[in-house]
Order: C-alpha cells, then sequence, then structure tokens
C-alpha cells in the first residue's frame, strides 16, 4: 500500500526522503513523488509512475534541495497510475499534502470545494485534503489548527503530512486509520509511514495513535489528541536490525526469507518452551488466568493469516477440547454475529496494521468477547497496542510480498496456544508430548525439508506452461493446500484452487485432465487412506499429479505422478513442515516465469485501506 515519508532537519533532505521510499519499497506501490522546502522558500516538486529509481533519476541539482519535505508511493486507489494522480497533491501553490488511507466522503468535500472555487485537478480523494487545509487556513490561525478542522471532516482513513509552503519550519501530521510513527533525531525529525524508512536516520520512536494530530519543527514534536488536549505519546527505541531489509544475497527476499524459517522458529521457541511443557507467562501478563477461562476462540485474519487460523482451529479443537470459529476479517465485520460465553477474540495478522483486522477487533470490543488476543509479527503495530494480550511470532521484518515465514511462525505459536488452552480443558498428556516433542524437532525438520529445494526446482519446470492448478489436502492439510494454492496464485500469476480432498466429487473432478496439475500434500496420518482414494479418482481421470508425501505413505513415482517425499514428522508438526515444499514450488515456478517474485503485480503487502 502507499508510503509516506517526511523530514524536518538544517541539512539537505531528499536522500532521506528517497531512502525512505526504498525501504517502503516492498509494500507495493504503482507511482512516486516529493516535495522539497528550502528554509529561503524555494520549492520543487518531482513525481514519476514506476519505481522509486525512477523518480531518483529525474532529481537533480535544481529540484533536489530542500531543508522540509515530504514524500510518498502511491497504491492507486482513487484514479488511475499516472503522474498527476501521483502524491504530494497541493492546494493554490501552498499547501502539499501526501496520504495513506481512502477518504470516503471525498465526492461531497469536491463539490463543497469547487463551490468556494477550488479547481479540481486530480482524480484522487487525497486532492481534497490539500483544498480543506488551504481553505481552514485563513479562518483557523495556524496551519495546525487548520489541519485540526480539516480532519474533523474526512470520513475515512488517513495518515497524511501537510507541508505550507511558506513556513518550511514545520510540519503537521495526522493519523486515523493509517499507520504513522514520528522518527525523532537531534535537531532534526522525521516522520513515516512505517519504521523501516526511517532506519537509517534514528532509533527513537513515537507511534501516533487513532485521531492524534501532531506539530513537527526541527526541535519539538508536539502531539494533540482527538479532542485537540496536548497529550504526551511515549518513545519507543526500536531493536529492529538495520539492514533487515537487505537481501543477504538472496537473489529474492522470498527466497531469503523462506530460508530464515529455521532460525526465526527456533527464536520464537526460545525461552518459551521447556522439557516438561510451556514456560509461564508467555502469552503476557495476567494472560495465563484469562486464558484459564476460555471456552471458544472466535479467529479473525486475513489471506496467509487466515489460512494459519483455518490450521489453529483443528488444532484447538483436536488437541485442546476447544471450540473454534475461523473468518475472513472483512466477512467479520459486516455480519451480526453471535458472541459465544467466554470466547477469546483471537487475530492473526503479520503486519498488525491490516484495515479489516483491526476493524474487526474494534468492532468485537462493542460485542463483549471476554478478551481478545493478537498473534502478531509486528511490536509497534495498531493490533498489539489495542489487544488485551499479544503474542510476537518474532518472524523478524518480512518484505517479501508473498508471506512464507510469517506463516510458520504463525502456526508455530498456535502450537504453543493449542498447549496453553488444552491444559486447562483436559488435553491428554499424550497429545501434550505429541506436541512438544514436535516443537523440539521443528526447527531441524525445517533445515532438513528445506533440502527439498533442489528437486523442487526442477519440478517447478513442468508447471511453467500451466494456466491452471488443484491443490487437495485434508484435515489440518486442507487450510496447508489453501497456502500452497495463495502462494502460486499470487507471484506466478497461474490460476490454483485449493480443495479439500473429499470435496473433488463434488464438482472439481469436472476439472481434471492432463493441462491441470493436481498438488497433492500427503504427510503418513489417519486420513491418508482416504487421501489415496481421492488420488485414485484423479488418476482415474487422467490427471497428473505432484505428491508431497512421507516416504511411508508409500507413494510411487510414475506416468501420472511425481512424488517428492517430505522428511518424516509427528502429526503435530506436519501442517509447518508440508508447507516448506509448496512456498518452494511456488518461488521456483514464479522464477522460471520471471514474473515479479518479491513484489508482484496489483499486491501490496500491507493492506492498510478497506
Ligand atoms: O499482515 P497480515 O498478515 O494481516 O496480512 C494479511 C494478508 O494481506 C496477507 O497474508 C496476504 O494474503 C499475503 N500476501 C499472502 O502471501
Amino acid at each position: 500500500m502507499c508510503g509516506i515519508v517526511g523530514a524536518i532537519a538544517e541539512r539537505n533532505v531528499v536522500e532521506i526522503l528517497l531512502e525512505g521510499l526504498r525501504r517502503l519499497e516492498y509494500r507495493g506501490y504503482d507511482s512516486a513523488g516529493v516535495a522539497l522546502l528550502s528554509n529561503n522558500g524555494d520549492y520543487s516538486q518531482v513525481r514519476r509512475t514506476g519505481k522509486v529509481n525512477e523518480l531518483a533519476n529525474a532529481i537533480d541539482a535544481k529540484n533536489g534541495m530542500g531543508n522540509v519535505g515530504i514524500a510518498h508511493t502511491r497504491w492507486a486507489t482513487h484514479g488511475g497510475v499516472t503522474e498527476n494522480n501521483a502524491h504530494p497533491h497541493v492546494s493554490k501553490d501552498r499547501i502539499s499534502v501526501v496520504h495513506n488511507g481512502i477518504i470516503e466522503n471525498y465526492q461531497a468535500l469536491r463539490e463543497e470545494l469547487k463551490a468556494q472555487g477550488y479547481s479540481i485537478d486530480t482524480d484522487t480523494d487525497t486532492e481534497t485534503i490539500a483544498h480543506t487545509v488551504h481553505s481552514l487556513l485563513a479562518t483557523s490561525g495556524s496551519l495546525l489548527a487548520a489541519v485540526q478542522n480539516a480532519v474533523k471532516k474526512f470520513h475515512g482513513a488517513y495518515g497524511t503530512v501537510v507541508m505550507d509552503r511558506e513556513d518550511p519550519s514545520r510540519l503537521i501530521v495526522a493519523r486515523s486509520g493509517s499507520p504513522l510513527v514520528i522518527g525523532l533525531g537531534i535537531g532534526e525529525n522525521f516522520i513515516a509511514s512505517d519504521q523501516m524508512a526511517l532506519l537509517p536516520v534514528t532509533r527513537r520512536f513515537i507511534y501516533l495513535e487513532e485521531g492524534d494530530v501532531a506539530e513537527i519543527t526541527r526541535r519539538e514534536v508536539k502531539i494533540y489528541d482527538a479532542y485537540g488536549q496536548p497529550v504526551e505519546r511515549g518513545v519507543v527505541e526500536s531493536n529492529i536490525n538495520h539492514d533487515a531489509g537487505d537481501k543477504g544475497g538472496y537473489r529474492h527476499y522470498m527466497l531469503k526469507e523462506i530460508y530464515e524459517q529455521p532460525t526465526v522458529v527456533r527464536n520464537g521457541l526460545q525461552g518459551r518452551i521447556n522439557d516438561s511443557g510451556l514456560v509461564s507467562g508467555i502469552f503476557g501478563e495476567g494472560a495465563d488466568e484469562l486464558l484459564a477461562k476460555v471456552k471458544h476462540v472466535q479467529i479473525i485474519a486475513c489471506g496467509t493469516s487466515y489460512h494459519a487460523g483455518m490450521t489453529a482451529r483443528y488444532w484447538l479443537e483436536q488437541y485442546a477440547n476447544v471450540s473454534c470459529n475461523v473468518e475472513i476479517a472483512s466477512e467479520f465485520r459486516y455480519r451480526k454475529s453471535v458472541v459465544h460465553p467466554n470466547s477469546l477474540l483471537l487475530t492473526i495478522s503479520q503486519s498488525g496494521e491490516t484495515a479489516d483486522t483491526l476493524a474487526a477487533l474494534r468492532l468485537a470490543k462493542e460485542l463483549g468477547y471476554m478478551a481478545s488476543l493478537t498473534v502478531c509479527n509486528v511490536e509497534s503495530s495498531s493490533l498489539v497496542r489495542e489487544s488485551d494480550m499479544a503474542f510476537m511470532t518474532k518472524a523478524g521484518a518480512e518484505i517479501g510480498v508473498a508471506s512464507t515465514k510469517a506463516f510458520t511462525t504463525q502456526l508455530t505459536a498456535f502450537l504453543l496456544l493449542t498447549i496453553a488452552l488444552g491444559e486447562k480443558n483436559g488435553m491428554s498428556a499424550a497429545d501434550k508430548e505429541m506436541i512438544l516433542s514436535g516443537l523440539h524437532s521443528l526447527p531441524s525438520k525445517i533445515e532438513e525439508t528445506l533440502t527439498l529445494a533442489k528437486s523442487i526446482e526442477v519440478l517447478a519446470e513442468e508447471f511453467s506452461d500451466k494456466n491452471h492448478s488443484l491443490f487437495l489436502g485434508r484435515g489440518e492439510q486442507y487450510p496447508i493446500a489453501m497456502e500452497g494454492a495463495l502462494k502460486l496464485k499470487e507471484i506466478s500469476y497461474i490460476h490454483a484452487e485449493a480443495y479439500a480432498s473429499g470435496e473433488l466429487k463434488h464438482g472439481p473432478l469436472a476439472l481434471i485432465d492432463e493441462k491441470m496439475p493436481v498438488i497433492v500434500v500427503a504427510p503418513n496420518n489417519e486420513l491418508l487412506e482416504k487421501l489415496k482414494s481421492n488420488v485414485e479418482e484423479v488418476r482415474a481421470r487422467g490427471g497428473i499429479m505432484y505428491v508431497f508425501a512421507d516416504k511411508n505413505a508409500n507413494f510411487k513415482s510414475d506416468e501420472t505422478m511425481r512424488v517428492i517425499n517430505v522428511p518424516n514428522c509427528n502429526e503435530a508438526i506436519a501442517p509447518i513442515v508440508y508447507t516448506l515444499p509448496l512456498q518452494l514450488l511456488s518461488y521456483y515456478v514464479a522464477l522460471i516465469k520471471g514474473t515479479d517474485v518479491d513484489q508482484p503485480r496489483n499486491l501490496a503487502k500491507s493492506v492498510t485501506v478497506e
């Protein structure tokens, strides 16, 4: 989604802004722009469609100087991908604005502004922010007051930075629904939509809260809450590695992140389990008492995180004896639902900023859930701050749009949660021991499974000319099949559907022919014989299958079936282990097809708009 960077300093800020934009590139965007203002009042603005490098190449000595500036990468929501629609947007050659989010009432605002004599020059909703602030400047007495008054008129979501060409001494920022973080320097300050953008210049951050408006000068940051009252927001020292955004010698972030999985899963387990069980207090202060009362879990998430939630449901019901529903956030938030007694609302998110998941959490608070827990990868995120309890997955920065290590660390977290809830709800000692021993072996099983990469790379050749594919799994491997299909479609653009294989005969069998590869996830579990019958149904109709199977499952390669043997592992961790070959398969297929693996078309890393 869109990215924002702003800076106010004594030095020229252009490189800080461009580097910030580069560090946000992974989030997905289609155009970029920068506006610079010098202490002597000189102003320049450059916008380009395409990559940040296109923008950087268009900046020279004449237009590349400013002591204060705002910059933006745009992911089009209102209006096509054109230079004219790229941010910053300007009102009356004075007020420049960058914005993330959507101003939902922009049509009504446009009419109001036109009646006041403003000409509407772009197709964007953002332009209305610039004109509204400009129109209120004369009567408000200051830029800060103009922005405070302007935001009262906006419906929807915004993270915005406003610059006044007549005043190079301040930037005004406002946040509602879209994250903004202020970076503190010495004699200089910064602003961004994601702290990642500012890591080269500072480690000290202030996270704005909903409704906050702030005035940022070189030496001071003054924050006002939604009621206009001055407020203090804490300063957080970031411990994120400055190099978290490097590819570390890998060709793509996605591949790097796939290979980081043994390490990040190990980190996620460190200090959380011991030989006899869970270390107490791992879900946070007071969490053990709350979790002891849980009788039902409602999981809310989107995309890959939703697939993690679907897997968790199998575990929670099978091992922990706790009933569980799972729902896509964008559905949950717009329908009437019933809250079960002693119900825990569990959100899952890599970014912690997914607009639908956040909205669902806020709705759930009104609905009367007993408590909320988020399983999340970003400590400073809105979901973590707004949930009663947070469990950090510790996957480290995930840059590739296709989620990989975030997913396997989420699943690891759910095995821990299964034990935590199971212990209070009659989980058998054998099941607890099985999950625990699976977790202890997990990092090395992941390492072992990644050695399949070469044979999967060879297999991927067979997919390069395919347009459609089917993924099959049963039980807790069904969501893994769904995740495999999502990975393949998002980075290789091959249409991929996942089915619980028992469902094949109810329709999808009609699709089977030699042009439709069928990928089967087949660990050696109690559903294996059922799955084998489904495989025969496909074979009988001339389907070509690619089977990821336990050696003991006794699948043999032949002219209709390629078998890749996955290291033997216990039932609890099998969904995590079987995810890896599917990640590798989609990576190598995308590589062969030559798509943009890390930034697939039309997608964004963090979906902060509805
Ligand atoms: O940050 P979140 O986990 O909330 O994101 C949810 C989805 O947008 C995300 O998982 C998406 O489906 C990924 N691109 C999948 O690889």
